[in-house]
């Protein structure tokens, strides 16, 4: 392990291949659509730049972030692809996105007509995608009356262009449901809409993981691509019947700093809440709930040693927690918390399922202390260590 840039047991691997792999398969799965991946939120926790870059180099054109900031710091770090903004940005910022080549969401008039304000003749055109809500409720345009005057103050103007239309689906990641092809029948009624107001954007995308994963007709030709391209499924309904098997880039890895004997009736952690029953050997993982690795994981996570499963006991505290090892074990035996050893394997749906919520969450909340090692062509191509900047 090269520890040039972070110093301690513990770390999360991204293993870049395999995103290189699910964008190549969703390429060969719908050859007539464009990519845009979504390296929001520092790439759903894998790292929005390395990410990125691979993604770009296996097929994708494009990249989704949700703010102007996220997609500042991808050019800052030198990515030229486009990108667009997905969420409202302020008005005021409208020129620093144009400057920078971001494309931008929009879906208020009055947003419109304020930010116009703020664009200056001297600025390159901004480059607008309308975002339609056809049924999630979030944002977008829903009456046809502001979609009409939206268009046509976008077309009279030679400041910005109407680059793209969108929307977005509320439950594209359940198999049957009726709301989906409502939307898909709205999204398709409002692009008849601007076709006769005589605007024919360039991309027209309605299309998440969930969406893109189960194929559907429209006139549409790109698919933003988030929690699939990180190998993840979009729901456990979805995972039963994937069209291609998605290969799950993120793993996280510890080292036991501290082994030692119970003896009947001892205690672990914070509350006293385990008590051994037996003589038993307990290991000290240095990872705890600031890393992201929450309190309400135990009881009831494991973790790998040796390809066995050792379950965390007692309370998981800030910085480190307990597990209770099958036998005697050295310290800087290395602990996985979710990927692969030997045969045994921890899904990131199963400690999503622990924590009760969804997959998308668990990378997200693995925080930035937890250095990143990237995986590329089989080895070790780079490490990201937020603490000490690099
Ligand atoms: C507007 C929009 N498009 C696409 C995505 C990507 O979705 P997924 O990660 O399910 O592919 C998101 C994610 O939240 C989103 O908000």
């Amino acid at each position: 392990m090269d520890r040039n840039h972070f110093y301690r047991d513990t770390w999360a691997e991204i293993n870049l291949d395999k995103i290189s792999s699910n964008i190549k398969s969703f390429k060969k799965h719908l050859p007539d659509q464009k990519i845009m991946a979504v390296v929001k939120a520092n790439g759903y926790g894998h790292g929005a730049y390395q990410t990125a870059v691979e993604a770009l180099e296996s097929g994708a054109e494009l990249l989704a972030v949700a703010m102007l900031d996220e997609a500042l710091a991808l050019r800052k770090q030198g990515i030229s692809a486009p990108i667009l903004v997905m969420n409202r940005i302020r008005p005021e910022y409208v020129s620093l996105a144009a400057e920078n080549e971001i494309s931008i969401t929009i879906f208020q008039k009055d947003w419109l007509i304020e930010a116009s304000k703020f664009l200056k003749e001297t600025d390159k055109v901004l480059n607008i995608h309308l975002k339609l809500d056809t049924g999630m409720g979030r944002v977008g345009i829903t009456e046809e009356e502001e979609l009409h005057d939206v268009s046509l103050l976008i077309q009279n103007s030679s400041a910005c262009e109407i680059e793209g239309v969108f929307t977005h689906f509320a439950t594209a990641d359940e198999w049957e449901s009726e709301l989906f092809e409502t939307q898909r029948k709205r999204f398709i009624n409002q692009l008849d809409l601007l076709k006769k107001w005589g605007i024919t954007p360039k991309y027209v995308h309605s299309a998440n993981s969930a969406a893109a994963l189960r194929k559907f007709e429209g006139p549409f030709n790109l698919v933003r691509l988030g929690i699939s391209m990180y190998g993840l499924s979009p729901s456990s309904e979805m995972k039963e019947k994937l069209p291609f098997t998605l290969e799950e880039a993120f793993s996280l890895h510890s080292q036991l700093i501290h082994v030692k004997k119970l003896m009947p009736g001892d205690t672990v952690s914070y509350g006293a809440t385990y008590r051994a029953k037996e003589e038993e050997w307990i290991g000290t993982l240095p990872i705890g709930y600031a890393d992201g690795w929450q309190r309400r994981l135990s009881p009831g996570a494991d973790v790998l040693i040796r390809g066995e499963r050792a379950p965390i006991i007692g309370r998981i505290c800030m910085d480190q927690c307990m597990v209770k090892l099958p036998y005697k074990m050295d310290v800087g035996e290395k602990a996985t918390l979710i990927g692969k050893q030997n045969d045994e394997t921890i899904e990131m749906d199963e400690i999503a399922s622990l924590a009760k919520t969804i997959n998308y969450e668990i990378p997200c909340l693995i925080s930035s202390r937890v250095p990143r090692v990237f995986v590329k062509k089989g080895r070790i191509s780079e490490n990201m260590n937020v603490i000490l900047n690099f």
